[in-house]
């Protein structure tokens, strides 16, 4: 029998980072191969690509031109593009390509072994890039994690169409997966020692699950209330949500979970109305505004990180100050950027786009530069101070245990006795932007 060693290379957001951990468990379970990280050994490569910026084509067929000359030294290698470009090419693929076997979507890497078996036998490339309802989740082997941190997707897709947007057109709409699943598979991961539960999905607080049989709806909220109680769960992550579903219920519900981490990634994307407008994000600044006042409301402490597009076709200096006064305005810390990109088929691919990319340049660098100094006054502040730090593993570069605060920044430490998995006080001596270097105090009681 073929001995199957396989490559995954992944670009793109988390939710692509999880679909390629869960391709490498099916392709263990049902095709029994290895994973390696040396492409020169493997005999599946694997590409999961991403196209939520430019040049995500080049890119593509820059690195599938690399793959090529192993294919042609060893014609058995078979080629697998997935992700997000594949879903939105096609089969155009293959014109530049002609040596990919397979092109598979974000909705049926499930269907790789097949696929795989199928391109061998008949020595015929296979496309399938549909959107079958949710089906892929029920093909996943039982996960197995050394991790205490895991990931969990809980939505897929998106049904926002904001106008520059490509994800709804490469992942499909969106859809709730299963409640139960959801909490078997959470269930599942505490047993193996996860503690802090990561739940993924484009809008996460978008998630709605109508159970026909017992005729009984879930909300995000409700959804969290119960993975709150499942037994070791110690603290809860989600990325990313959305201003639009952040209701009244999910604010509340921050009251009532204290393993809700104090920290929120919620996207504004502008600072000015008008754009937000022609972006069509379905919310204005004051009830964004509102939204974080209520949260601080109940969390003061809370930290609140966002996605900033600069350069939208139409943003004028005006609007793009009204963005650097919100992030002073709301003191928001980590936050990530990106120049305008215009992607295929989206609307906002045909307004007029009226700024030079000097002008663009200019934009992002100062709007990083005010992004970078908020992370570090949150940094700096954390100086002396005691802090909460789920302890994740050993960092052998340091040399030191790691772990992370509830605002997402690494904390290093040195201690005699292992506390993996567990919630320890550190305080914190030294700071840099991202990463801290602190010292044990004690264990946390809970
Ligand atoms: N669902 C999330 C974001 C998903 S995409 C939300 O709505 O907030 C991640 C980020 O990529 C977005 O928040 C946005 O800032 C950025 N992005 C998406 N499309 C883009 C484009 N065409 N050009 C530049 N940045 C884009
Ligand atoms: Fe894209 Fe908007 Fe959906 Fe986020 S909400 S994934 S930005 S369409
Ligand atoms: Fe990229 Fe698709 Fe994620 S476009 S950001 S891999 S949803």
């Amino acid at each position: 029998m073929l001995n199957n060693k396989l490559y995954i290379k992944t670009w793109g957001c988390q939710m692509n980072e999880y679909d390629s951990s869960k391709i490498a468990d099916i392709m263990k379970y049902k095709l029994n191969c290895q994973i390696t990280k040396s492409v020169k050994d493997a005999n599946i490569l694997i590409l999961n690509t991403c196209s939520v910026r430019e040049k995500a084509q080049e890119k593509l067929f820059h690195q599938l031109g690399r793959w090529k000359i192993l294919k042609k030294y060893n014609p058995e290698i078979i080629i697998g593009v997935g992700g997000c470009v594949a879903s939105q090419e096609g089969k155009k693929i293959l014109n530049r390509a002609y040596y990919v076997d397979i092109i598979f979507g974000p909705q049926t890497f499930h269907k790789l072994p097949q696929m795989i078996y199928k391109v061998r036998k008949f020595k015929k490339y296979l496309i399938d890039i549909s959107f079958p309802k949710i089906e892929k989740f029920k093909f996943f082997p039982t996960t197995k994690t050394k991790n205490v941190s895991a990931f969990v997707s809980i939505i897929e897709g998106c049904s926002k169409y904001c106008t520059y947007c490509i994800v709804p057109y490469t992942r499909g709409k969106e859809i709730s997966r299963p409640y139960k699943d959801i909490i078997l598979e959470i269930q599942n991961l505490s047993t193996q020692g996860a503690k802090e539960i990561h739940l993924l999905g484009q809008n996460v607080n978008a998630y709605f699950y109508f159970d026909k049989k017992i005729n009984k709806y879930y909300t995000f909220s409700k959804l969290l209330i119960k993975i709150s109680k499942i037994k070791n769960i110690k603290r809860i992550r989600f990325t990313t949500s959305h201003p639009k579903n952040f209701t009244t219920e999910l604010i509340e519900t921050y009251k009532k979970l204290p393993k809700l981490v104090n920290f929120v990634h919620l996207p504004v994307q502008s600072g000015s109305d008008k754009i937000l407008s022609l972006m069509k994000r379905r919310y204005n600044i004051s009830e964004y505004i509102q939204i974080i006042n209520k949260i601080k409301n109940i969390r003061p402490n809370i930290q609140i990180g966002s996605d900033f597009i600069v350069g939208f076709p139409g943003e004028t200096k005006k609007d793009f100050e009204n963005t650097i006064s919100l992030i002073l305005d709301l003191d928001l810390d980590m936050s990530f950027s990106f120049i305008y990109s215009p992607r295929p088929g989206t609307p906002a691919s045909k307004m007029k786009d009226n700024i030079s990319i000097l002008e663009k340049k200019k934009r992002l660098y100062l709007l990083q530069y005010h992004i970078k100094e908020q992370t570090k006054k949150f940094s700096l502040k954390m100086l002396n101070t005691i802090q909460i730090i789920l302890v994740e593993g050993i960092s052998i570069q340091q040399n030191k245990y790691f772990g992370k605060t509830e605002n997402n920044r690494i904390v290093f430490f040195t201690y005699k006795k292992n506390y993996i998995g567990k919630l320890v006080y550190i305080k914190i001596l030294d700071t840099y932007i991202y990463s801290l270097y602190g010292k044990f105090i004690s264990v946390c009681k809970n």
